[in-house]
């Protein structure tokens, strides 16, 4: 049993747009409603073809398991946001896949978290992120490299080989 990831695909659209409308995943999302597929594809074709943002798609034992998003914001500012699929939640998989991430970048990042979200403040807390910040309702997590001469690369394929590369704690069934 091994959880890796790939850069997602176009064709990876109806099953995202399935996570995205679950329940579990609404009510943690700033925007909480309901989005179509065509609104969704559109979404998708233009965050695929965007340089500032990279979008991962995580496969436990071959089968899709989750996702997570990494977008570069005006300010130079890295957001990150993920989910677990509703029937791969509460396994570790969201865990192991935050710190996968955050073990295999170099970048200062951030996410917004509900102060609602016990889980994901955990996973959170255990690659590493400390709350910075709490506006509106949501609370900023920011995690600080742990060293700056770990290599940076803005290379989509070449982080998801590092994450890939961490083999032991990805297989950690
Ligand atoms: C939040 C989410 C990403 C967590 O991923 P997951 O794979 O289900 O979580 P894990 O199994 O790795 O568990 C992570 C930790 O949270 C804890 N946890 C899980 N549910 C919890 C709850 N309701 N209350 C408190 N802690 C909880 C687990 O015990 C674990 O902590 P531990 O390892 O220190 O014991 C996932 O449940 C999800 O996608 N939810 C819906 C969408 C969402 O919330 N996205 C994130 C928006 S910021």
């Amino acid at each position: 049993m091994a959880l890796r990831t790939r850069l997602a695909r176009l064709d990876d659209g109806e099953q995202l747009l399935a996570w995205r409308n679950h329940a579990s995943s609404r009510e943690q999302s700033l925007n909480t409603h309901i989005i179509s597929l065509e609104t969704h594809l559109a979404w998708l074709a233009a965050t695929l073809a965007d340089p500032q943002a990279l979008l991962l798609l995580a496969e436990y034992d071959s089968l899709p398991a989750g996702q997570l998003r990494l977008n570069r914001e005006a300010d130079q500012r890295y957001f990150l946001s993920w989910s677990i699929a509703p029937e791969h939640q509460g396994q570790g998989i969201g865990k192991t896949l935050l710190r996968a991430f955050c073990g295999a970048t170099a970048m200062r990042l951030h996410a917004r978290i509900k102060p609602t979200n016990p889980a994901s403040q955990r996973i959170a807390e255990a690659a590493g992120f400390e709350l910075s910040a709490t506006d509106s309702g949501w609370d900023t997590w920011q995690r600080n490299p742990i060293s700056q001469q770990a290599a940076y690369t803005s290379d989509p394929q070449t982080i998801v080989d590092n994450i890939n590369s961490q083999g032991a704690p990805l297989n950690f069934l």
